[in-house]
């Protein structure tokens, strides 16, 4: 068979999940490359997913990082510790599952972030309470108003396409989904698909936040 996953297969997975995470990016196979569905459940264990964008890779650590509303559905489903994330770059006819323990990263982290997005998304992380029902498309124009009033914003710097200070709303950040099982997948010739999963233990925390991770164990499995 042509073009599998390497046979034996590597001791861990994220060398080759970076890999194919930059050239995706890289080659811009698609409008956005480091999206990924992020599967949640609630306390019933019913399942919610959505798109959301990885903003690092960590190959070191074995870990994914976005950013979202605490506040939102995901943020709500995310308290409870335990998440999964799918990216699909169809035109590699490559699939990555990472599945483990989710947490928030440190307020300086998110800080960090989210002094990178332009004024115009750090008014909106303000104005929306993402996943709560809103009135109208017009109320959502009033929220923003109202944010930009809040926060004592001034208008004409904003008009003048100058950057203002926004600071970070308390109820929106960064999370980083540690990798206890990541699967790749990879599309074969007359769907003899190449797939295999690596998984290891992600349960001891340091005091510092940093996990200790034990090494990974590598299986081949049926496509
Ligand atoms: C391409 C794309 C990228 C997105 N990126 C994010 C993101 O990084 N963070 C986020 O909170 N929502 C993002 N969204 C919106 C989510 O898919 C979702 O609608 C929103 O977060 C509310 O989900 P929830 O109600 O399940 O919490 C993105 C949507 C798309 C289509």
């Amino acid at each position: 068979m042509d073009g599998g996953l390497p046979d034996p297969l590597p001791a861990e997975p994220m060398s080759l999940f970076e890999q194919w995470f930059t050239q995706a990016r890289a080659e811009n196979v698609q409008p956005n490359p480091n999206a990924m569905t992020l599967a949640t459940a609630d306390e019933a264990g019913t399942p919610s997913a959505r798109i959301v964008l990885c903003k690092s890779l960590e190959a070191d650590r074995g870990s994914v990082v976005f950013h979202s509303n605490y506040h939102s559905r995901k943020g709500r489903e995310l308290a409870r510790g335990r998440a999964a994330a799918v990216f699909h770059w169809d035109t590699l006819d490559r699939q990555v599952r990472v599945e483990g323990p989710v947490e928030r990263v440190s307020e300086a982290e998110s800080d960090a972030y989210f002094a990178t997005r332009s004024w115009e998304r750090r008014v909106g992380a303000w104005s929306s309470q993402q996943s709560e029902p809103l009135a109208s498309r017009e109320a959502l124009f009033e929220q923003i108003t109202e944010t930009i009033i809040k926060l004592d914003l001034d208008l004409g710097a904003l008009m003048r396409g100058e950057d203002v200070v926004v600071l970070r709303p308390p109820f929106w950040g960064g999370y980083r989904l540690w990798a206890q099982r990541v699967e790749l997948w990879m599309g074969g010739t007359g769907r003899i698909h190449d797939r295999a999963e690596w998984t290891r233990d992600v349960s001891r925390e340091c005091t510092d936040g940093v996990r200790v991770c034990g090494t990974w164990s590598a299986t081949r499995l049926n496509p």
